[in-house]
């Protein structure tokens, strides 16, 4: 789909931790509807790739190397974001981490870096993207939580669920502040989902028996969650401050 064309066109998109995994497939996703896209990760390397596959197939994309746990950053990434497209009116903040560490081996040390990834990145994202998005009386922010944060998690340690479900309380508290002004804040939240984060944590024989035991019996894909947020930025006009599960109804709520 050309850039004139699609539910988005005209709306600008940053995607964090979008250069593999969900993040990835928002991007696409969001990019073939028209958006201009902001593919943001730590890992600029792979940032640059997606983009580039976005740009070879008549998408508008710009990569920019973003640690969203340092604010710095976070402020360059919005400036350089309105210096080339204009403005920004959709954020999805779904760069994350999780290691499956038990509480005894948890560190001080691991217990700040997930917190700070998960929810501190998603409050720096957020608060930098609002001046623009109150200016314009609109926007879209959609933060990346998990089943984690609903119940607890399959894979991850206390640091992951912690995180997780900091990141709802986060999202109801901002959606009840922005939403006079237009903006609306919705958070998503996914069972297991076949990416890198899934396979680098789980043994095929573990992520097997997880996909038998779930209704709807396979792992979820990467582009079923992008189909989501699509939703969440093209209609979902009276949403907000919600949690909506993506799990093959392995989490019935
Ligand atoms: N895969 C799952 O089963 C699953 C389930 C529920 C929720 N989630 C959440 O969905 C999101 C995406 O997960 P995924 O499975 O695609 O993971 P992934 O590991 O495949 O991708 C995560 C991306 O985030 C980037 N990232 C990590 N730290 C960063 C930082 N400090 N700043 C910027 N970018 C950073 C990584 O470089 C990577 O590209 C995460 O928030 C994750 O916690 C994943």
């Amino acid at each position: 789909m050309g850039q004139s064309e699609g539910k988005l066109c005209n709306q600008v998109v940053i995607v964090t931790g979008a250069a593999q995994g969900m993040g990835a497939a928002v991007a696409n996703c969001l990019a073939e509807e028209g958006a201009s896209v902001v593919v943001s990760d730590i890992n600029g390397e792979k940032a640059i790739r997606v983009a580039e596959r976005i740009s070879s197939d008549s998408g508008r994309a710009l990569a920019i190397k973003t640690d969203v746990t340092k604010e710095d950053e976070v402020a360059s990434m919005v400036e350089t974001t309105i210096a080339r497209y204009g403005t920004i009116s959709i954020l999805v903040n779904n760069a994350g981490i999780l290691y499956p560490t038990r509480i005894d081996q948890v560190t001080k040390a691991e217990w700040d870096e997930v917190l700070d990834v998960n929810l501190n990145g998603t409050f720096l994202a957020s608060k930098a993207v609002l001046e623009t998005m109150k200016k314009n009386q609109y926007g879209r922010i959609i933060n990346m939580s998990s089943s984690a944060g609903r119940s607890v998690s399959t894979l991850g340690g206390v640091h992951y669920t912690a995180a997780k479900a900091g990141v709802l309380g986060f999202t109801r508290a901002l959606a009840k502040e922005v939403a006079p002004f237009g903006i609306t804040v919705n958070a998503i939240c996914p069972g297991l989902i076949n990416t890198e984060m899934a396979r680098e944590n789980c043994s095929p024989d573990q992520l097997r028996a997880y996909e038998a035991s779930f209704p709807i019996p396979r792992l979820g894909r990467p582009e079923e969650v992008a189909e989501l947020i699509l939703f969440l930025t093209t209609a979902a006009s009276y949403i907000t401050g919600a949690s909506i599960e993506i799990n093959g109804g392995d989490l019935m709520m």
